[in-house]
This record gives structure tokens, sequence and C-alpha cells, in this order.
């Protein structure tokens, strides 16, 4: 059983303290004392090079002899930081002869505190500790919560900080409601996205008792595998109203949305009719104007093949606010996962990304002479359908029948299935598997040959 430890921070603002020792252990300890404010006294021989430039420019002072107890008289807190155990030790039983407080760097057994493992975002400091029997547990936390906490999250506590006094005129009670309101609502993403103007906005709002303004996230959820998600994208999934979602988002993504969202599917509906680009528009502008906020959740990138833009416009026309969270592209998140890179030294020096996407007329809409080159790989998105004719133009316009191809149908996920052949075979081979049928991305190109070396994705 470990010690118990009382948690505290300490002001050290050009407080004294003695830290015994000259190398990078000393220096390390010396580095978080400044950030404090606090005034470290070196007791060392020799000091490194950082540490001297530290004494140099008087951002702390120098006691070069041993170490001697008389050294800590008047000093807040004492470090041993030596990388002689015995002298750590003498330097922990003269700190607790003379009260003061004493750190002793690895070993907590004879320390008087211990500092713990920290995550900064501006004032904010998260401080982690397992009472010293688990350092690299601590550390793992340490690494869990830095993902977790937004790296502006400081601002947020400035802003807090800055408007105190704004909302300083309230009774305690809707003081608390208020922030925690302005917490739930748009203003901290609105203050991570860099806008402070509307961040007041919202706050004015608040104190003026005016309901708050909706916005709309649109999000890109990436091509499948929910690992695959930004820190971003899962933050904003998390705090949503409501979703709007199409049918490349698989379960296992959706499921990562807010429980108590209200869940809006908009892709296929089971007549196969995608509900028209206007509705869904309209329908992103109705519900932020209702003052939701709104996940728009597309698969892949939000401006790739995804109808993006059209849908900011809009927002943007009728002055709601929005932010854009890209994804994994189908491309980068099929090569990947297919072992088939985009580009390389020797097969493919450009990358090309086109639909397969027949036009209202039936017709494939390419411009096949640019398509048709050695030394690039083409990546085709909804190719599916026309591939044979795909493959077909290709060739007609210059590339060899032999020339490698790759299907991926349901990339990234468990379900990933890949088809490998040339553009002569690859429509047949694709033709004849009756159990591919989802979403799939052709690549054309001299990269397919690198996947029986880079697979490395194998579902079950
Ligand atoms: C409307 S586009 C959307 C593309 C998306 N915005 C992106 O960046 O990936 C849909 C097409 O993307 C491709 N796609 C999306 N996810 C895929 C996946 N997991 N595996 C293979 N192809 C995928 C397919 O070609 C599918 O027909």
């Amino acid at each position: 059983m470990g010690k118990s430890y009382f948690p505290i921070f300490v002001d050290l603002l050009h407080q004294p303290v003695l830290v015994v020792g000259g190398g990078e252990v000393a220096a390390r300890k010396i580095r978080l004392l400044l950030k404090s404010g606090a005034k470290p006294r070196i007791v060392a021989l020799e000091l490194n090079e950082e540490l001297a430039a530290l004494v140099a420019e008087s951002k702390a002072s120098l006691i070069a002899s041993t170490f001697e107890p008389a050294q800590l008289v008047g000093m807040r807190l004492a470090i041993a930081a030596t990388d002689d155990r015995t002298l750590n030790r003498t330097v922990a039983e003269a700190a607790e002869s003379a009260g003061v407080l004493c750190n002793v760097v690895d070993d907590p057994e004879a320390s008087r505190y211990i500092t713990p493992s920290i995550v900064e975002r501006g004032p904010i400091t998260v401080a982690i500790s397992t009472g010293g029997s688990a350092p690299v547990l601590a550390r793992r936390l340490r690494e869990r919560i830095e993902a977790l906490l937004p790296g502006a999250y400081g601002k947020v506590a400035e802003f807090m900080e800055r408007h105190r006094a704004r909302v300083k005129t309230l009774p305690v009670e809707q003081r608390r409601l208020l922030w925690e309101d302005f917490l739930d609502g748009p203003g901290p993403e609105r203050l991570l996205a860099g806008d402070e103007v509307a961040a007041v906005f919202e706050l004015e709002s608040l104190v003026g008792g005016k309901p708050a303004r909706g916005e709309v996230y649109l999000v890109g959820a990436g091509p499948g595998d929910p690992d695959l998600l930004s820190f971003r994208a899962l933050r904003l999934m998390q705090q949503c109203d409501v979703v709007l979602y199409d049918a490349l988002i698989s379960p296992a993504i959706l499921d990562l949305v807010r429980r108590d969202a209200e869940r809006i599917y908009v892709g296929k509906r089971r007549a196969k009719h995608t509900l028209p680009q206007e509705d869904i528009n309209a329908e992103l502008v109705r519900l932020a104007q209702a003052g939701k906020r709104v996940l728009r959740l597309k698969g892949g990138d939000p401006f790739v093949f995804g109808r993006g833009g059209e849908e900011i416009e809009e927002l943007a026309a009728a002055g709601i606010p929005f932010q854009i969270v890209p994804g994994i592209s189908a491309a980068n998140g099929c090569a990947a996962y297919s072992g088939i890179p985009l580009t390389h030294r020797d097969y493919a020096q450009s990358c090309i990304f086109v639909t397969g996407h027949r036009r209202k007329d039936g017709q494939l809409d390419l411009h096949w002479d640019a398509l048709a080159r050695p030394g690039q790989t083409v990546v085709i998105y909804m190719g599916r359908t026309a591939l044979a004719e795909l493959c077909a133009q290709l060739v007609a316009n210059g590339l060899p029948a032999d020339w490698p191809a790759a299907l991926i149908e349901q990339g990234t996920t468990q379900s990933q299935q890949v088809v490998t052949g040339s553009l002569g075979t690859l429509p047949g081979l694709v033709a004849a598997r009756s159990d591919i049928d989802g979403a799939s991305l052709v690549i054309v190109g001299e990269v397919v040959k690198l996947r029986d070396r880079l697979k490395w994705f194998l579902p079950t």
C-alpha cells in the first residue's frame, strides 16, 4: 500500500527553491519551477550547458559547493536531483529537520512531496498521480487526457477569466448556471475556431436571457473504421443535439454520437431515392435556426465528392455559424488498409481522384487522355457500376490491358474485400463476385503491384 498524498497547487512566484544537482534531472525540475515563477537556487559543483545558461541569464542562482544543511534556510521547497542516492537521502533528511518539504527524484519513499504528471492547457492544469506507485500508468493516463482535451482549451479558460466581471453582476447560483449553459452551447467551439467575437455574442445572449444560437458541424467520419475519426470529430459528435447522416456512416460510428441526440437519416431510402440535396440543405438551416447544434456527418471527407461545399454555401448565406472537420477520404483509407500506396518513387509520381458516377444522360464525364498516363495512380470513386467501361476507356486511351488495377470494397472495415487484377481482367473478376455490392473504390496504376508485399490488414 503506497502513501496517501494531499494534492495541492503551490504558488511559488518569486519563492526560493533549493535544487541539489546540476545535470539533466535537475534541469527538468528547474524548467518546471521557472514556469511557475519560482527562484531556483542550484547547489552543484558542475552545471550542464542548459543550467549554466540559466544561471548566466540570472533565471537561477548557483551555490557552487557541496550540499550543506545551512543552504536550506529560508527555502520553501527542496529538490534532491543528483545521481547519488545517498546524497539525495542526506538532503531529504536535512530538509526534514529544517521543516522544508523535499522531493527526491525517483525516490518517493524518501520524498515528503511528489510531483504529478501534468497536462497543461493555458491556465488549466490537470495533475495525475498514482501516489508514486505506478508512474508508467500515470503517464498512460496523461496521454489519454492529452488526447481528450483539445489543444486550444486554454483559450476557453482564458475567455471565462476575462469575462468574469460581466457575469459577476448575477447572483451566484445564476452565474454557475450561465457558465454551464455557455460551456454546453456553441461558445467554446467558436473560441476553438478562433472566433472570439462570436463567443462574446453567445455569452451576451445568455446574459440577456436570449436562446442560444444554433450551429452546424460538417464532419468527415472517415471511410468506416471508427478508429480513423479525428479527436475533433469525436468531440463534436459527442456534443451535438441532432445528427443528419447518410448511408456511408457505419452503425459503429453512429454509436459514438451522443446518446440522446436526435438521429435523422438522409441517405438512400429503401426505395433507393436519396433525399434531395436541397432538402438536406434546408433542413440544416432550419435546425440551426431553431437553436440546435447540428452534426452533419459524412462518410470520408466532406470536401471530396461529398457535396459539403453546397451545404456550407447555404449555411453561410443564412448567416449560420459552422465549422468543417476533415475526414480520411476513402482513397487514403482504402490505400492504407489494402497496402497500395497512392504514390511511389518508382511507380507513380502523381495521383488523381475522379468519380466514375455517370451523368444523368448515362455518360462518363472524364478526360481520358489525362487519366491514361504512366507514372500516375488513378483513384476512381463510385466506379463499380461503370467498371467495365472505365477499364475499356483507359485501354482505348493508351494504357496496356495488363496495367494493374484493384477494387476495394468497404475499405478499412472488418468486411473489407480487395480484388486485384488488370484493366483487362478486373471487370470480370468483380462481376463474378456476387458478395461485392457495397461502397467500392478502384485504384489503377503500377502501385497495385505493391500490395503483395505491403498488405497487412487482414479482416477476420
Ligand atoms: C459520395 S462518395 C463520398 C466520398 C467521401 N466523401 C470520401 O471522401 O471518401 C461515395 C463513394 O466513396 C467511396 N467510398 C466511401 N467509403 C468507402 C469505403 N469504405 N470503401 C470503399 N469505397 C468507399 C465509394 O466509391 C463510394 O461510392
